[in-house]
């Protein structure tokens, strides 16, 4: 889908397709340099994180193994505690292992923190993350970020794995959402 289709639902275009995927080429380089001569497991989370881990493991000119978690907050009034839920574990042991999370957005933080140090716990070789977006104004807790593919605005924004109630996660680029849709 692209925003053409749905251009009532959205106020601005804020990445399209071809800059996300100029972005994920260039992070993949440095992936490459980086982990030269170490195995990587690539940990996306779902759903969110589907679209990025698809094009940016793609742009990978080398092995590497891909495993996914599926993570929920208990709820509203324990999310600020940053507490969330396994819903899918890994099927891999990350023992001794160099792991790269793979995440769409970065938002209050409170997601990754807790998987890193979760990660940490099971024994992991190292733990670093790749976040294709991240949102500095709505950070609650400062999350180690290695790879960084945009700092936005903290605005609603839908696409590229990116949903408002489940919809949208189709929409090849990144977009706005306009306020009509959601109020
Ligand atoms: C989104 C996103 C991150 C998390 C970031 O997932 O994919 O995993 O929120 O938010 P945080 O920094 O405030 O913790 P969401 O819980 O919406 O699930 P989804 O990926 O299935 O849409």
């Amino acid at each position: 889908m692209r925003a053409a289709d749905i251009s009532d639902d959205i106020s601005e275009v804020l990445l399209t397709e071809e800059q996300i995927h100029e972005k994920l080429a260039e992070l993949a380089q440095q992936v490459v340099a980086d982990y030269s001569g170490k195995d990587v497991v690539l940990v996306g989370v779902l759903k969110g994180a589907v679209m990025v881990m698809a094009d940016f493991a793609r742009h990978l000119p080398r092995h590497i193994t891909m495993d996914w978690m599926a993570v929920s907050s208990y709820g509203a009034s324990t999310r600020s505690s940053g507490v969330v839920q396994i819903r899918k574990d890994l099927d891999t042991d990350i023992t001794g292992k160099h792991v790269l999370i793979v995440e769409d957005i970065i938002d209050s933080g409170l997601t990754l923190s807790w998987l890193l140090e979760n990660f940490a716990s099971r024994g992991a070789e190292s733990v670093e993350v790749l976040a294709l977006l991240r949102k500095p104004d709505a950070m609650k807790v400062e999350v180690a970020c290695r790879y960084v593919g945009f700092d936005i605005p903290n605005d609603f924004v839908i696409g590229y794995g990116l949903d408002y109630a489940e919809k949208y996660r189709n929409l090849r680029d990144v977009a706005v959402l306009a306020p009509h849709v959601y109020s």
